[in-house]
């Protein structure tokens, strides 16, 4: 049998003056996250990624249906393909770049000596040629640039670690996580049939995995005074669907997938083509892998031998 304390951690799922530290503190207690010295990074304990792991086959085999190409991420991507991105213009706040040292034996004495000083070392860095990957499908588009798809475009399944800087207290919003991502590249039709798709979908996994999910139309944390703007039209023109669940408050739920129609936006960026010559449209669902397990833990305890079987079946956790 299982100590009680699987669900004594979970309960209530309400606000309270600290939403955030008791879900995290049980989670660290139990040794599901162990945390890493900042805000948002955590190394995932045994039990942690086994739920990680289940899930992402339950990804795997509802995307089967589609036999789409498979491609997995490292957690870098070029810069010179970053900065055709939107990115830096619309989330700079959320950005990370990689710097080394190139420098010789004295910058690299110069360097120690600030360092064992307890100066701003960092400022002995460059720009490496690479990025950390901010969202899982950016990769991809400069992968197929100035192609022209074969009729019916292409459906690609994506995974990789994730880097936003948003630390925070939040369990849920870290700051490396990964995002399992089921991709549509075609006409516009083809790109919205996707998204409503994986949204239908998303939420009957979800909701065989018992977790009380709803879908709302969001928006992006478009930066600054001008994001104003394009927060309001990506509302207005329903492009983003996200699936949320309370986990640490149930006033503000917790997005644990999205459903996004990009419109031409990356086609154009990178030349890709319909079979007909047309710009590609694109779609993607993104599964928040970490968002999922803490869902689950919250909503059926600390412990998944203890979970309900139907959720033990489903995850073929035994
Ligand atoms: N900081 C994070 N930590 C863990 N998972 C995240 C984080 N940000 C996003 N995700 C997961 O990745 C999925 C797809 O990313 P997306 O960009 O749509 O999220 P988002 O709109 O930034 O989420 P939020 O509104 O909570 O910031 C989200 O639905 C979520 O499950
Ligand atoms: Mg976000």
């Amino acid at each position: 049998m299982n100590a009680p304390v699987a669900h004594a951690a979970c309960t209530p799922l309400s606000s309270s003056e600290d939403v955030y530290g008791p879900y995290r503190e049980a989670l660290i207690a139990e040794k599901l996250l162990i945390p890493l010295g900042v805000r948002g990074l955590y190394a995932r304990g045994g039990d942690f990624e086994k739920v990680v792991e289940h899930f992402d086959r339950v990804a795997t085999e509802a995307g089967n249906v589609f036999q789409p190409e498979v491609m997995r991420f490292p957690p870098v991507f070029a810069r010179k393909h970053y900065t055709r991105l939107s990115h830096i213009r619309n989330f700079p706040d959320l950005m990370g770049s990689v710097d080394s040292f190139m420098g010789a034996d004295k910058e690299h004495r110069a360097l120690l000596a600030k360092l064992d000083g307890e100066q701003r070392w960092e400022d002995d860095l460059v720009p490496s040629e690479v990025m950390l990957v901010p969202a899982g499908c950016y990769p991809l588009y400069p992968t197929a640039e100035n192609t022209t798809m074969a009729p019916g475009g292409r459906r690609v399944d994506t995974e990789g670690f994730i880097f936003r800087h948003e630390p925070s207290d939040d369990p849920a919003r870290m700051q490396l996580f990964r995002q399992r991502e089921f991709v549509r590249l075609g006409t516009p039709q083809e790109a919205l049939d996707h998204r409503d798709y994986w949204l239908a979908k998303g939420l009957q996994i979800f909701g065989l995995l018992g977790l009380p999910v709803e879908k709302v139309v969001a928006n992006d944390p478009f930066f600054g005074r001008g994001g104003k703007v394009q927060k309001a039209m990506q509302i207005e023109q329903v492009l983003k669907w996200e699936i949320v669940v309370p986990i640490c408050s149930t006033e503000k739920p917790t997005a644990i997938s999205s459903c996004n129609y990009h419109l031409d936006t990356f086609g154009a960026s990178f030349g890709i083509k319909t079979a007909d010559g047309e710009v590609a449209h694109t779609a993607c669902v993104g599964f928040g892998l970490e968002r999922i397990a803490l869902a689950l833990f919250k909503h059926h305890g600390l412990r998944y031998r203890a979970w309900p079987q139907q959720v033990r079946d489903v995850l073929e956790l035994g």
